[in-house]
């Protein structure tokens, strides 16, 4: 592997030469260069933090995929390190795609899918799919170890290991497709977690599957407890759901599944499939516990074959902020609200004074280049529309005829267009936690109970905030805003 990566490291340096900065975030982790889509390996480890990803070095497309790596003493602030994996041995000819870390005595653990096209590149018809394992000893530099899991008979879409340690054993789920084109997410135990020339049992069970017929493959499982109560979520990535009215209007989606589970029992499903996130650009999450217990979450901000502008720039690809996960038991689902790492980036804090407008608009923010920003407004508000509009496409309002808060981004020039949306939360204020950066937007709505997450693209260098009401009467009950450093 060492000539693949030195190749992909000089690659890589060509292409961070050539890299522009419009649309390149100041305080998302992001690939220096080429492209990135999943988040892979989030761990706590040897006293720091490690993210790693599905990345191309050598382009700002998708292609066979590397992973790169960076750490963190905070989440927030990121320091890229050397490419971790590179593809191309036996059992990972065409990419080492998603997968998870473990920290065991010492050493850092990668857990990934061997990717193999056996016919020609990208038919998914005729795919190998194994877990692999890598081994670092100082947390930088992996050396690969081959294959751990086989699939088992009947399953070619086999991938996206994530593992962890339970009553004694450790766990493996993945992402699977069964012979009838069916999404699952198969269970694995074993009790080694690596030995040296011995691979797992692949005897499995089914932990989950889809009760959607369209629904064809689940990607990036993750499975982690949410409660005391042996309450579990299943978060997973389902391709092929069809949008139905106001959901799953993403090509594909990311959500949980809420139920109880113990070691060697059944999943217990209790409810359905509740997308994590309302945004236009989310997929792939995963999670990982923090030192002081904290289950953290953190995803790809895009969405598959979406326009990227930011591919104009020889980059491609960010992560949201890491969030917080917390189940919220009375409504049976999970909710999000950003690391309390985040603000360490404020700088001194701007207050917005109370106001009532009448179909009109005003200036809040003139440069909102990297901003936090914290508004409550009055439900009560009569206005037909009423909200934030951000640089030339972007708004976020609630429009009182259908009672929804809705996000909707005009892009034309980059073929970007349409709305997302979520019930109004009830009671009459509405709280916005917004963060702003150069081509992304996070929506924190009423505390994590709904997210927004998504990509936008003006042609101006820097865009304004304005409040607006339309056709009536909208009332700012308070405010308040950072700018924020940038982490880079
Ligand atoms: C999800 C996914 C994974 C796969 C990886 C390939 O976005 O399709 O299932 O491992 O991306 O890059």
């Amino acid at each position: 592997m060492k000539h693949r990566l030195e190749q992909s490291t000089k690659a890589l340096s060509t292409l961070i030469e050539k890299r522009g900065n419009k649309f390149y975030p100041q305080f998302h982790l992001a690939a220096p260069a080429g492209w990135l889509n999943d988040p892979n390996g989030l761990i706590y480890h040897d006293g720091l933090y490690h993210a790693f990803y599905q990345h191309h070095p050598y382009s700002q497309d998708w292609g066979p995929m590397h992973w790169g790596h960076a750490t963190s003493t905070d989440m927030i602030h990121w320091q890229h390190q050397p490419i971790a994996l590179a593809p191309g041995d036996d059992y990972d000819k065409s990419g080492c795609f998603s997968g998870s870390a473990i920290s065991h005595e010492g050493k850092l653990y990668l857990f990934y899918t061997g990717h193999n096209w056996l016919a020609d590149e990208g038919d998914d018809s005729q795919i190998y799919e194994a877990q692999c394992v890598a081994i670092s000893e100082d947390g930088i530099h992996f050396e690969k170890k081959g294959i751990v899991l086989e699939p088992p008979k009947g399953y070619m879409h086999f991938r996206d290991p994530k593992v962890w340690y339970q009553e004694g054993k450790w766990w493996m789920v993945v992402g699977a497709r069964d012979e009838k084109d069916q999404g699952q997410v198969l269970l694995f135990s074993s009790d080694t977690l690596f030995v040296e020339g011995q691979q797992w049992n692949n005897d499995y069970t089914v932990l989950g599957k889809t009760d959607d017929k369209n629904v064809y493959m689940w990607e990036c499982p993750d499975f982690f407890p949410i409660s005391q109560e042996n309450e579990f979520a299943i978060v997973f990535s389902p391709q092929g759901k069809r949008a139905e009215g106001y959901q799953y209007r993403n090509l594909f989606q990311s959500g949980a599944l809420i139920g109880k589970w113990a070691p060697n029992q059944p999943f217990k499903l209790q409810g359905h499939f509740i997308e994590l996130d309302n945004g236009h650009d989310y997929y792939a999450p995963q999670s990982f516990t923090t030192p002081d217990g904290r289950r953290v979450s953190m995803g790809w901000m895009d969405m598959w074959n979406s326009p990227m502008p930011s591919k104009s720039e020889f980059w491609s690809g960010c992560f949201t902020l890491p969030r917080e996960i917390t189940f919220d038991k009375s409504k049976n689902r999970l909710r999000m609200i950003p690391v309390k790492e985040v603000e360490s980036l404020r700088q001194e804090k701007q207050t917005i004074q109370p106001l009532t407008l009448s179909n009109q608009s005003i200036e809040l923010i003139n440069n909102t280049s990297a901003i936090e920003l914290n508004l409550t407004l009055s439900l009560d508000s009569l206005a037909e529309k009423f909200g934030l509009w951000l640089g030339e496409g972007l708004e976020l309002f609630v429009d009182n005829q259908s009672h929804r808060l809705v996000l909707n981004r005009h892009y034309p020039q980059h073929n970007i267009s349409g709305a997302r949306s979520i019930p109004l939360p009830e009671g009459c204020e509405l709280n916005l936690r917004i963060f702003i950066d150069r081509s992304s937007i996070e929506i924190f709505v009423n505390k994590g109970e709904f997210t927004f997450s998504s990509r936008y693209y003006d042609q101006q260098d820097i865009q304004t905030l304005r409040l607006f009401a339309i056709n009536g009467d909208a009332t700012l009950i308070n405010g308040e805003y950072w700018q924020l450093n940038s982490i880079y």
